[in-house]
């Protein structure tokens, strides 16, 4: 008999023919949310379990998991929808998907700096409206992003994917980081202590911390009042990083020229008083949303699942 595991979030094709072979799986049309998770996993007698952000577990939902439940899978290299302490009290395997969606992610990240600069939405907008009316040489004029100093919060993978697309475009690269990184992964950039103290020298800002409650709005107004007039700001990591308010009345009053978001502190409902502003440009959470991406992110999971449900360690483990 093939162990049985709960899909809670939907997953690709490849990735759920790929779970028949290896398992007796239980499918979700839509993503669960811990409650209808935590029904799933007792009715199908469920070992392992594939879930997202969407399916939030925390240390009340992690108690009432059904026993048989082995390992918690996150199909998100994110983990802070999971309580990991309550998990390892519990003995609840629980991994995530690191290293396969930082491609995914750095180039939906370059888009977002690309976009903001060069005014993609306002462009887009203009075409949709018919245009009908030539633009004079003055008008409607983006920000180069050829030679622009980049500041990377966050110099893990996707940070130094980032770094790597950014110097095609000659940018110059600074960075803050917990720690100075050694030569050959630093690559010349810039590194400084602080943000505060990096924040005067780089004219676009990208962002790409972890979330949860230590960098609860890392970007804050006194932060933004650090970069220089006109700056563009991108976050393509977690929307608690960013205290919108602040956001909003910076790019209102030209202290910020544009920014690019994929994640919001709200998620899927968020705040609409950023729709409604011109120099912003928009994306739903869509950092690894490429088939390559999804196909690997899923696979992972499973490769994590498998190793568990076989008596082995599990491959990216959240607790040790
Ligand atoms: C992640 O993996 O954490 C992404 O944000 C979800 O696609």
């Amino acid at each position: 008999m093939k162990p049985r595991i709960v899909a809670a979030c939907r997953v690709t094709g490849a990735v759920a023919e790929r779970a028949r072979a290896l398992f007796d799986p239980l499918f979700s049309d839509g993503d669960m949310n811990a409650e209808q998770a935590i029904a799933a996993v007792a009715d199908h007698e469920a070992e392992g379990l594939l879930f997202t952000s969407s399916t939030k577990l925390t240390a009340d939902a992690i108690g009432r998991l059904a026993p048989s439940l082995r390992i918690a899978a996150t199909v998100s290299v994110g983990f802070d929808h999971v309580d990991v302490a309550a998990a390892q009290k519990r003995g609840l395997a629980t991994t995530n998907t690191p290293d396969v969606l930082t491609n995914g992610t750095a180039d939906l990240t370059m888009l977002l700096i690309l976009a903001a600069c060069r005014r993609a939405a306002e462009y887009l907008a203009i075409m949709r409206d018919g245009w009908r009316r030539r633009y004079a040489q003055d008008e409607m004029l983006g920000i180069e992003v050829t030679g622009k100093r980049l500041g990377i919060v966050g110099m893990g993978r996707i940070g130094r994917a980032v770094a790597q697309r950014a110097r095609a475009f000659d940018m110059e690269i600074h960075y803050s980081n917990r720690s100075r990184l050694p030569p050959e992964l630093e690559k010349g950039a810039i590194y400084h202590p602080t943000i505060d103290d990096m924040l005067p020298s780089v004219d676009v800002l990208t962002l790409h911390a972890p979330g949860g409650a230590a960098n609860d709005k890392l970007i804050n107004a006194a932060r933004i009042a650090r970069l220089p007039r006109g700056a563009v700001l991108v976050n393509a990591s977690r929307g608690v990083l960013l205290d919108e308010d602040a956001l909003i009345d910076a790019l209102k009053s030209g202290q910020l020229a544009a920014a690019g978001l994929d994640v919001f502190r709200s998620e899927p409902d968020y705040d609409l008083r950023l729709r409604d502003l011109p120099n912003i440009f928009l994306t739903p959470h869509m950092g690894s949303a490429t088939l390559e991406t999804r196909n690997a992110m899923g696979n992972r999971a499973l490769d994590n699942v498998e190793a568990v449900l076989s008596g082995r360690p599990p491959i990216d483990p959240l607790w040790r």
